[in-house]
């Protein structure tokens, strides 16, 4: 069955010559590996300080300390995503605030978030869900005219773009997760980009136990609580090798989901989704809307190709649903909510084949 999903890694000979160096350099914690992944990452994103972590809720749930987020106070976000990116908002003791979706992308809905804006709310969580940019530049205008930090979370958005400007540029906090199947896996690991050296600065005390590595042990004094989340040589050494590639890897998403656009758009029976103007996706997932999806599903997996909604909506978890809301748009998104195959073991001929087989009908 041809996956959703699956792990990219660079061919063997490349990979374990990197890592046998690392391995057996002497030096397998944080250190030079770490530091030189970090300011490649810089680079590849265009702006920013980049703190690497040992995973992306790691970098979540830094992002919500930097940005202030205190027990009882509210943060506004989305149903409609992967579980870590509201179980951070709990790790620091708020309360989650939903915010309906917009139909069209499954994204949070700058209207909703709006209304959902209160005195308590100390942060905004965007999700580029399955790759797809969030509306960048209304939620902009949002967090400006309330003076609310924005923490997006671009776990499956690696390389989406936004007025030509990578996904990391346009918020004060992006979140990146290298876990097993994201763009680029560093087997576990994230990123917290961070726009404001001083917080990045502060980022850096807080992934190690609140401790300063460049003084020593015996200098230190601790001030705040502290975490072990740094990344280590190992990962970065992984990450580093991942990097020389990945435009190359992204760019395979990217036919994968542009020829997929093409082919699918005005197919009686689904909708694909429509991004908001000047952003291109990352393709992480390919989205499609389908009635019966039940029955699609069905037929897809008959003809040898995986579909599925993979993801639970998040309020229908007990412990997140802090308070239980309306969503009429996330209840029609959700229940027409699939993914097929796209990324880079999907084929054009793979392709072709999903087109003729949902052009037959389900
Ligand atoms: C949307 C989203 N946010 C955050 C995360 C957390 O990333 P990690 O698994 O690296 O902690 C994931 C990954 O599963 C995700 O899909």
């Amino acid at each position: 069955m041809l996956p959703l999903i699956k792990t990219y890694l660079p061919p063997k000979n490349v990979l374990m010559t990197k890592l046998e160096e690392v391995l057996y350099s002497g030096y397998i914690a944080q250190g030079e590996v770490v530091e030189k992944f970090e300011r490649d990452f810089e680079k590849f994103i265009g702006s920013g300080h980049t703190l690497s972590l040992n995973s992306g809720t790691a970098a979540l749930h830094i992002a919500l300390i930097l940005a202030g987020v205190k027990y009882g106070d509210e943060v506004i976000s989305s149903a409609m995503t992967a579980e870590p990116t509201n179980v951070a908002i709990k790790m620091v003791g708020a309360k989650i605030r939903w915010a309906d979706v917009d139909y069209e992308t499954g994204n949070i809905s700058p209207i909703a978030i709006e209304n959902a804006i209160n005195k308590k709310t100390k942060a905004i969580i965007v999700v580029d869900y399955a790759g797809t940019p969030v509306d960048v530049k209304r939620i902009k205008e949002i967090s400006d005219k309330y003076n609310i930090p924005v923490i997006e979370d671009a776990a499956h958005a690696l390389g989406a773009t936004y007025n030509g400007k990578k996904t990391g540029n346009h918020f004060p906090f992006t979140v990146f997760s290298f876990q097993a199947i994201k763009h680029l896996t560093t087997i576990d690991g994230g990123v917290l980009q961070i726009q404001n050296k001083n917080l990045y600065e502060k980022g850096k005390l807080i992934r190690w136990f609140g401790l300063d590595k460049n003084v020593s042990r015996l200098e230190n004094n601790i001030q705040f609580q502290g975490y072990k989340y740094h990344m280590n040589n190992v990962n970065a050494a992984i990450g580093l090798v991942q990097l020389e590639t990945i435009h190359e890897l992204l760019a395979k998403y990217y036919t994968i989901g542009k020829y997929l656009d093409l082919h699918l758009a005005g197919v009686s029976g689904l909708e694909t989704v429509i991004h908001y103007p000047n952003s291109e996706s990352s393709y992480w997932l390919y989205t499609l809307k389908v009635e019966r999806r039940d029955k699609f599903v069905k037929m897809m997996n008959e003809n040898g190709f995986m579909a599925s909604e993979i993801h639970k909506r998040n309020d229908s978890h007990t412990y997140l649903n802090d308070f239980p809301s309306n969503m009429p748009n996330l209840d029609k998104f959700y229940s027409k909510l699939v993914h097929i195959p796209c990324g880079w073991w999907v084929t054009i001929e793979d392709c072709d084949k999903m087109v003729e087989l949902i052009k037959k009908g389900w």
